[in-house]
This record gives C-alpha cells, sequence and structure tokens, in this order.
C-alpha cells in the first residue's frame, strides 16, 4: 500500500489549473522527485498535501486514510513534514530557540505559546540531538539570521524534523546554495533516507534530483505527464518538450 496518495487532485486559481487531476503514489521508504518547469505545480502539490490549501477537487491519503480538509497542524502531527522554497527560520532566535519552538509546536495552541513556555529538560536533549543531526550543535546559540543561507536551509530541516515525520517533503532545498552547501544538504538526505524516512523532494535542478530519487514524477501546467526511473524519464519525449524554453535541460 502506498504511505502517501493523491487521486485526481486539482487545485484551481480563478480559472489557472495549478494542479489538474494529479494521480500520485509514494511508497514506504522511496524517494520521490517532484519536477516540471517553473509554475508546473510542484509548490501548490506539497501545499494541497500538507494542509495549506484545500484541494479544488480530489483526495489525499495517508495509510489510506483521507487526510485532505484537515488543519495543517494536525497533518503535520500524522507524520508529514515539509520545508518551504522560501526559507521560514525566525531570524532574531538563535538556532536552538528555533528547533525548540518546533517542538513546542506539537503540544501547544499556538505559536505565541511555543514560544513563552519553559521548555523541560528532554526537550532540550531533543533540540540537540536535532541540531547535532544537522550539523548545526556548534551554531546552536547564533541568531538564525546570522548563520549562511547553507546552514539556514539545514536549521529548517531540523524544524522539519522536530514532529518526527514518516514522510518529508523539501521544496527546493538546495537552490541558492553554494556547490559545497549543496553537497553536504545531499549527503543529509541520504543519510535520513537510510534512517527509514521517505522523502517526497522538489528540485528544479535536475541533475541533483536524478541523482538522488528511485523514481520521479514529472508535472508541467499542473498535469502530470510523465512517470518512471531517472532514465524512463530522460528519454521520454513529452518530458524533453516541456523542458523546451525553459532556462535548463534535462540534464544527464
Ligand atoms: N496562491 C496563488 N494564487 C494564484 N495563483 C497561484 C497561487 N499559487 C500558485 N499559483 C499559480 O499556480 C501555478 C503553479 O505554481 P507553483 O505550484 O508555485 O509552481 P512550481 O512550484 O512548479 O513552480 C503558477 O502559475 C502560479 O502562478
Ligand atoms: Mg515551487
Amino acid at each position: 500500500m502506498p504511505l502517501l496518495e493523491c487521486r485526481s487532485l486539482s487545485r484551481h486559481f480563478a480559472g489557472l489549473r495549478a494542479l489538474d487531476g494529479v494521480d500520485l503514489e509514494v511508497y514506504p521508504g522511496e524517494i520521490l522527485g517532484i519536477i516540471g518547469p517553473n509554475g508546473a505545480g510542484k509548490t501548490t502539490l506539497f501545499n494541497v498535501i500538507c494542509g495549506v490549501l484545500r484541494p479544488t477537487a480530489g483526495e489525499v491519503l495517508l495509510e489510506g486514510r483521507p487526510i485532505h480538509g484537515l488543519r495543517p497542524s494536525q497533518i503535520a502531527q500524522l507524520g508529514i513534514g515539509r520545508t518551504f522554497q522560501i526559507s521560514r527560520v525566525f531570524k532574531a532566535m538563535t538556532a536552538r530557540e528555533n528547533v525548540l519552538m518546533a517542538l513546542g509546536r506539537g503540544a501547544y495552541r499556538s505559536a505565541w505559546a511555543a514560544l513563552t513556555r519553559r521548555p523541560g529538560p528532554a526537550e532540550r536533549r531533543r533540540a540537540e540531538e536535532l541540531l547535532e543531526k544537522v550539523g548545526l550543535l556548534p551554531y546552536a546559540d547564533q541568531p538564525a539570521g546570522e548563520l549562511s543561507l547553507g546552514l539556514q536551509r539545514r536549521l529548517e530541516l531540523a524544524r522539519a524534523l522536530a514532529p518526527s515525520p514518516r514522510i518529508l517533503m523539501l521544496d527546493e532545498p538546495v537552490a541558492g546554495l553554494t556547490r559545497g552547501e549543496a553537497e553536504t544538504f545531499i549527503a543529509l538526505i541520504r543519510h535520513l533516507h537510510r534512517e527509514g524516512l521517505t522523502v517526497l523532494l522538489i528540485e528544479h535542478n535536475l541533475h541533483v534530483t536524478m541523482q538522488l530519487s528511485q523514481r520521479l514524477v514529472v508535472l508541467s501546467h499542473g498535469r502530470k505527464i510523465a512517470e518512471g526511473t531517472p532514465a524512463e524519464v530522460r528519454a521520454n519525449p513529452a518530458v524533453i518538450a516541456a523542458y523546451l524554453g525553459d532556462d535548463e535541460e534535462v540534464a544527464g
């Protein structure tokens, strides 16, 4: 059984079909890459899965149970974590405080409550574990806004891992990073995957996606136009056509 499934999923914005009848299965333990030109509907797909947007039509199922219509916080607690295309760390807070706040989110009703409570020793230990996991322990007490973009992305990853998700959705996690930062981040994704995490990866950089993913789904104008192994997708004429005119070629 797929861990996560989208059935005929659509999301329209005033006549624009950002997602248009997409069927998608994510199997336990895989890294599934979602690719497609800019505006294809990739981020909209994530927003619908994690409950930020309601679908116009269709269903999202987690282990066979419908989750569309639930609030983002409820969906997060069911085990779906995500990072955002535009980083959402709290820049004035330290790295440690950012992670503590993410840990508090599950237990407290509001961001304010999570911010103003005093974390206990178990939670502080867990925060250090998460910082350690992403290699940020040496930067724990620095304001997030003073960290490099590569480190901020890793902090965002630590926050996404706070509720111990089973599925992690990453939206263009290496965009804007230096080559070295991107390599570190990719190694981190591989490590989390080996530990058993199922990963849904949006990445505009086809080289990175093809390298990491066992399977790819290709979106174009809100529709799924291809699906398969990286080799199958690379050879698919519909995919090549969708990328023509885009600023990037179907890289090997
Ligand atoms: N909140 C929104 N309101 C109106 N249009 C939107 C909104 N979000 C996305 N879109 C449009 O939906 C389409 C798909 O966008 P998006 O999912 O961000 O694509 P991608 O992530 O693949 O680049 C684009 O044409 C975009 O302009
Ligand atoms: Mg996007």
